[in-house]
């Protein structure tokens, strides 16, 4: 029986961080809206309620019937999590004088609790809030304070209920690790069995139990997911998975036939179609973004279902979605978001079914899976790249030669960048969340080279540091890297005349320049 905390979410911005946290203790987790707690599952074992936008006083603030778990498995309250469990037993919730935000010391907390074992005097907690607790309902005791805020923590002395006003999840709470430990494990009791390994027993066995001698067809785009997904269906049912990878021909320069070479080495059934010829053919003399991808979108669909319709005896659709494709996250308007899926449908005449090996796994988990099956860490490790490819990177039409520019750009740039040693000994390319360059085809400038005036394109640098791509901030990239990067960009790349480098953030910017 596999254990799990159930993390109830009240639509803040760190529950999915709440989730990883408590993954990375080794125990499994699901995150759900607020009002989907599971009835009747003898497999969880401690219940986590997240923080919210909301004020526990708001018309249309979340609400929970305590009742479901409480008094049955431990539960702990996160900022609104703390605040709602002590409105809804008789407490106080008040607007704080001044927003409680950023950090704090626990100035004092009751060292005997078993949720704060471990922690040294002062620890450092992160707050943010605009209410705060005045009174804590009858059968409660103050656990901790800090030097503004009275009920930092408060537990209950009748059940196990516990309640932190700061967020423990984030980095700045400097023992925020230790407090989720001694909740999930000491106190809930986990047995701490949730890891890549376990993971993959487990997967594995139930792969062949739901796919039996069934044909399963898998698109690959050569990045993390889809080949993790690949190599853990390859181990269960080894050449009855088909893999399809579609070359659009504005992948990175010769990332087609190395991925390929990759895959191969991987021990994967995998089929490689060019079809670039058909995609830069409807891309002729189109400069709308939206149109580029629309087009983009379509053939793909129309190359990759071709090619999957070869393959009569097929019955699944596996697709690498992972948890945070998945999770049904809540935004203010309190309305549920149900997020996507990368993959364009089949036609329906196939009737195939879904498979989705990969869909509990942070991204994180998704790599430690993907090292545990012994895929490079090359493969394992790469940046995201669009869909659409390159061509989301070139500005104005698309051309063969075009792309080739861009190809040759962005080679410089990302091989400079995986050789590149920070001072703390990591790698720059780890460091990054994705890096790429972008043609700016319908801008020309002026240059000089030899005795030579030239009139050419300008390239632009980016790289971001992001953890979800939803925000993204622009890396600050070492100068001598950028210099050497430059300046290999102008005297090899031929088309190009001048580098950028794009420092915007997103929001207000976005990642891709298309
Ligand atoms: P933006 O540009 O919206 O990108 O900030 C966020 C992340 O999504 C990637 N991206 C895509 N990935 N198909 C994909 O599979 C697409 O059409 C697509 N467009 C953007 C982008 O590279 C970044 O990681």
């Amino acid at each position: 029986m596999q254990q799990k905390i159930i993390i109830l979410d009240f639509g803040s911005q760190t529950t999915q961080l709440i989730g990883r946290r408590v993954r990375e203790l080794d125990t499994f987790c699901e995150i759900l809206p607020y009002n989907k707690f599971p009835q009747n599952d003898p497999t969880v074992i401690g219940v986590i309620l997240s923080g919210s936008p909301y004020s526990v006083h708001d018309p249309e603030a979340f609400k929970v019937d305590l009742s479901q778990f409480v008094g049955k498995v431990p539960v702990l309250g996160i900022c609104y999590g703390a605040q709602f469990i002590s409105y809804a037993n008789g407490g106080k919730v008040e607007k704080a004088d001044s927003r409680e935000y950023g950090r704090a010391n626990l100035t004092q907390f009751d060292s005997q609790n078993p949720l704060f074992a471990g922690f040294e005097p002062n620890s450092q907690v992160w707050m943010s809030h605009g209410d705060t607790i005045t009174a804590i309902p009858d059968g409660f005791e103050c656990i901790a304070s800090t030097a503004n805020v009275r009920y930092a923590a408060y537990a209950s002395t009748l059940q196990p209920i516990w309640a932190v006003q700061f967020h423990p999840e984030v980095f700045h709470s400097v023992q925020g690790t230790q407090l989720l430990r001694n909740f999930v494990v000491d106190i809930c009791g986990s047995k701490q069995e949730w890891s890549a390994a376990s993971f993959i027993d487990t997967t594995v066995n139930e792969l062949r139990q739901q796919l039996g001698n069934d044909r399963v067809i898998l698109g690959l785009s050569g990045g993390v997911d889809s080949s993790v997904c690949a190599t853990l269906l390859n181990k269960a049912i080894g050449n009855r998975l088909t893999c399809i990878f579609v070359d659009h021909g504005m992948l990175r320069k010769n990332e087609f036939s190395k991925v390929m070479d990759m895959y191969n080495g991987l021990g994967l059934n995998v089929i490689g179609v060019d079809a670039s010829d058909r995609f830069f053919k409807d891309l002729e003399g189109v400069t709308d973004p939206e149109q580029k991808r629309k087009i983009i979108g379509r053939d793909f669909v129309e190359v990759f279902n071709a090619e999957a319709r070869k393959i009569t005896d097929a019955k699944w659709l596996a697709q690498g979605t992972i948890y945070p494709d998945r999770i049904e996250s809540l935004n203010i308007t309190g309305k549920v978001i149900k997020s996507h899926h990368n993959v364009g449908g089949l036609p329906e005449e196939m009737h195939l079914s879904l498979c989705e090996p990969l869909k509990w796994l942070f991204k994180d988990e998704v790599r430690r899976v993907g090292h545990q099956l012994g895929i490079p860490d090359r493969l394992i490790k790469r940046h995201p790249f669009p869909g659409p490819g390159l061509a989301v990177r070139i500005l104005g039409d698309i051309t063969r030669e075009k792309v080739r520019i861009l190809q040759d750009a962005d080679d410089i740039y990302i091989s400079a960048m995986e050789q590149y040693v920070c001072p703390d000994g990591e790698l720059l390319y780890d460091k990054v969340w994705q890096a790429g360059t972008v043609l700016l085809s319908t801008v020309r400038s002026v240059g000089v080279m030899g005795d030579e005036r030239t009139y050419e394109h300008p390239v632009a640098l980016r790289a971001v540091t992001s953890t979800d791509a939803m925000t993204a901030d622009w890396a600050h990239l070492p100068y001598d890297f950028m210099a050497k990067v430059s300046n290999e960009i102008i005297n090899k790349v031929r088309g190009v005349n001048r580098v950028c480098y794009d420092i915007s953030s997103k929001p207000p910017a976005t990642i891709e320049w298309e």
